[in-house]
């Protein structure tokens, strides 16, 4: 039996890394009650670690009545973590065998009917249900890092999801306060993630041929375009280069560009020189910041912006 969207209490997080647990803190704000199971031998210290890291942003957007860190339950197998379950997310490593046959597992051990999403990055699910034996729960709620303060979730499903999963999914996702695309066709890495791919396999180019480094990489979207899009997506924002003309005058001015060797999109060989270039780069950028105090200024950030683009309340100004 599935529960209607709003009713649903129980949610279930299989693999509690990055993903994972940044899904166990949103849904754990959100009031509800979370069992979670992860195989690696220390992912409950670091689990309830991400999450108390995670509580100042998450009490500082609004926790929902009840909510508490207390709600949540590491278990030592995943027919336990699933058993009672009305939702699950799955945030394994990206690897497609390793999904498919997690998939098959929890399908085996969910009660019928209730669906069972997955985090992939970008494989669809036509290939990760094969083996399933009801592939038509089975969908793809694609967050964005941190899940429990960036609202996006992409949802779609596979040839043999049945499309009432797909809507109860991106219903679910809304009650639970996330802000869902729901895709009405598979592609590889979904709308965000390709776009995020163009840029990421240029950037690489770039440092691979030393014509900028991370840092000048970082700077020039932070200081630049990134401001822009945090309120009105690249295409808006293009309009607005037409001048009154708007977007038409921006095609006929800059369309002739497109022909220009702008960016190379292939994605340059991952050589240990460039890999150490980035590595590098990020290590110098970061100026002695650990890994902890960049999620923490991240997520400041993050609420900032929410609350600067009118996405969450304004603090009164204390001037
Ligand atoms: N990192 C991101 O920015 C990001 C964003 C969106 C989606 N995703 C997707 O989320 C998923 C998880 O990625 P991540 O970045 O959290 O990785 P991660 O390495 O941080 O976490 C993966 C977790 O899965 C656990 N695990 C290993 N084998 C498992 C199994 N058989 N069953 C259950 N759990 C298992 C690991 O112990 C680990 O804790 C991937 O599909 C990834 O593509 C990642």
């Amino acid at each position: 039996m599935r529960t209607a969207p709003e009713n649903v209490r129980r949610v279930a997080c299989v693999g509690a890394g990055v993903i994972g647990g940044g899904w166990v803190a949103h849904f754990l704000a959100r009031g509800y009650d979370v069992t979670a199971w992860d195989p690696a031998p220390d992912a409950e210290q670091k689990l309830r670690r991400l999450v108390d890291a995670a509580w100042p942003a998450l009490t500082q957007l609004g926790l929902a009545e009840g909510a508490s860190a207390d709600r949540l339950t590491v278990v030592a197998t995943l027919e336990e973590a699933v058993v009672d379950a009305e939702f699950v997310q799955e945030s394994a490593p990206e690897k497609l065998e390793l999904k498919r046959d997690l998939l098959t597992r929890l399908d085996a051990a969910a009660p019928a009917g209730v669906v069972i999403a997955s985090s992939t990055s970008g494989y669809p699910m036509t290939d990760m249900q094969t083996t399933a034996a009801d592939p038509s729960r089975l969908v793809v709620g694609h967050p964005f890092n941190p899940p429990y303060l960036i609202p996006l979730v992409e949802v779609v499903g596979g040839e043999r999801t049945a499309e009432d999963a797909v809507t109860w999914a991106s219903r679910f996702y809304e009650v639970a306060g996330k802000s869902v695309i729901t895709m009405n066709r598979e592609v590889p890495g979904f709308i965000a993630n390709r776009l995020q791919e163009a840029l990421w396999r240029e950037a690489l180019h770039m440092v691979a041929n030393g014509e900028a480094t991370v840092k000048e990489i970082d700077d020039s979207i932070t200081e630049g375009p990134g401001l822009r899009w945090a309120f009105m997506g690249p295409m808006l924002t293009f309009a607005l280069a037409g001048g009154e003309g708007g977007m038409a005058h921006m095609l006929d001015h800059f369309g002739p560009s497109l022909k220009s060797p702008w960016t190379r999109l292939e994605a340059p060989e991952l050589d240990k020189a460039l890999y150490d270039a980035v590595v590098e780069g990020c290590d110098e950028a970061a100026d002695g910041r650990t890994i902890a105090d960049l999620v923490a200024e991240r997520d400041r950030g993050v609420i900032d912006v929410l609350r600067a683009t009118g996405r969450l309340p304004r603090q009164e100004d204390p001037r």
